[in-house]
């Protein structure tokens, strides 16, 4: 498992070079400490011998020498001027002046034999045993940095492998966070180089995936266009039609026969709408007052909300500019009244209110209707979706159409159902950009009406 991850083998594969490193310098680290602390010990051999030759008292005949350390268990033992006495004094006459390893007694030991001028000899004896556990002691001791230094490199080696692997994790956050539909390239710039031909790879993809995308709106909306003309050409013949002495049961099918091709028509219309906001509008957009728009969208539906007993109004109007296509935000409005008047009771009210606030232009419509049932909210953008309570010629469009312009226009819009006491209905509100120095340079463009989307 861990070495299907890169970061994994990273850590093992240098653990692992630390690990033999620090062995091995370890070993080299002891055998040298190990080295020295037997000279060291030699030196003090020699060190003493001077100090008993030239001149020191005498010390008994055997004893350990005061000052070093008793767990040297340095031996000084006096030899005369002639072999005499223990069969280990005369062996130890027998060997030359000097430093030397021998056996006394069965066992090993380290001697130093010095000759004073007036005859008389003396040997400084250590077992070898004890010097070995002297050295190891202090070899071992030598040892201690390097065990420690390990465990340390192998945390400090795990740190920086994290960290290197940050924009790794980056990366792939940025990718995640990202909306379905958010094609724009990945930007390479403060990317790491190994990760360069990554992103390159699905920068490409992406590109392809755009491609893909356009083609397929570009298709709907070629689809739609096409469609327009025969749906016409059939409305016409239909109006013809009635235009003949027709039988009633006849006149009743050709009332359905309408109004199929009507909602056909308006279909069209919607899925041509949609694929055209879809592809975005490249360039920068000419300045609009968007309480303007607003006014002449009302303007153009209030007769139809009279008709359906409906009061449509401004509660609150601010002059407001935002940058914008004008048919675009003109298709806006007037698929949330085209909702608001649909889902609207005889008898209710439309409120619309256009201000600023702060940055931002803010338009926003509230009905009298049941509103949207919360099940449904969730999925109220997607195209097609007419949630729980449809109306009968809806195509389920209008807001994803709706979304699409605000999003092109840098926007937000937000849908809630208004609560309280004896209340019902849907608030829509939409925020845009609101160009603050508009009215200062003059520039206007709000038509006296304004155009549908051809
Ligand atoms: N003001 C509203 N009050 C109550 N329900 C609404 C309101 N606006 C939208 N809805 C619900 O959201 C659904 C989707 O609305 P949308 O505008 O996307 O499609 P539509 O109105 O059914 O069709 P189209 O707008 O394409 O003619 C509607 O079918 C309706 O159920
Ligand atoms: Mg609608």
């Amino acid at each position: 498992m861990i070495m299907q991850s890169l970061r994994g083998r990273l850590f093992l594969g240098l653990t692992a070079v630390i690990v033999l490193a620090g062995g091995l310098g370890g070993l080299l680290t002891y055998q040298w400490a190990f080295d020295e602390a037997i000279e060291m010990q030699d030196s003090v051999l020699i060190q003493i011998g001077s100090v008993l030759q030239h001149g020191a008292q005498s010390a008994p005949a055997e004893t350990p020498l005061a000052g070093v350390d008793s767990d040297a268990e340095v031996v000084i033992r006096e030899l005369g001027t002639a072999p005499r006495g223990a069969v280990a004094d005369r062996q130890l006459w027998g060997f030359a002046d000097g430093l030397r390893t021998d056996s006394l007694q069965g066992r090993p030991v380290r001697l130093l034999l010095r000759s004073r001028p007036d005859g008389s000899r003396f040997a400084v004896a250590q077992q070898t045993a004890i010097r070995n556990e002297i050295a190891g002691e202090l070899a071992f001791r030598a040892l201690v940095p390097i065990a420690a230094l390990i465990p340390c490199l192998m945390l400090v080696t795990a740190l920086v492998i994290n960290r290197s692997f940050q924009p790794v994790k980056r990366l792939a956050a940025k990718l995640n966070a990202r909306q379905a539909d958010d094609l724009d390239k990945l930007p390479v710039e403060n990317a790491p180089r190994e990760l360069h031909p990554f992103i390159a790879s699905i920068n490409g993809l992406l590109e392809r995936i755009r491609l893909m995308v356009d083609q397929q709106r570009r298709f709907i909306a070629d689809a739609a266009h096409e469609l327009r003309t025969p749906i016409t050409a059939l409305s016409l013949q239909a109006e013809n039609l009635e235009q003949l002495l027709l039988s009633d049961d006849g006149r009743a099918r050709l009332a359905s026969l309408r109004t199929g091709m009507s909602r056909t028509k308006h279909l069209l219309e919607q899925l041509l709408a949609l694929a055209r906001y879809e592809m975005g509008r490249p360039g920068k957009s000419p300045l609009v007052s968007l309480d303007q728009v607003a006014k002449d969208v009302v303007a153009e539906l209030l007769p139809e909300a009279v008709e359906r007993g409906v009061d449509l109004g401004f509660e609150i109007i601010e002059p407001s500019w935002v940058r914008a296509e004008l048919v675009a935000l003109a298709a806006m409005i007037r698929n949330l009244l085209d909702n608001a008047l649909r889902f609207t009771p005889r008898g209710g009210h439309i409120d619309l209110g256009i201000y600023r606030q702060g940055e931002a232009a803010v338009l926003q419509i509230e009905d009298s209707g049941p509103g949207i049932a919360p099940a449904d909210m969730a999925r109220i953008f997607e195209p097609f979706y007419r949630g729980g309570r449809p109306s009968g010629d809806g195509s389920g469009l209008g807001l994803s159409i709706v979304k699409r312009i605000v999003e092109n226009l840098g926007g937000t819009i937000a849908i809630e159902n208004i609560q309280g006491a004896g209340l019902s209905g849907l608030r829509v509100t939409v925020e845009l950009h609101h160009e603050c120095d508009a009215r200062a340079t003059g520039r206007q463009q709000a038509p006296a009406a304004v155009p549908a989307e051809s």
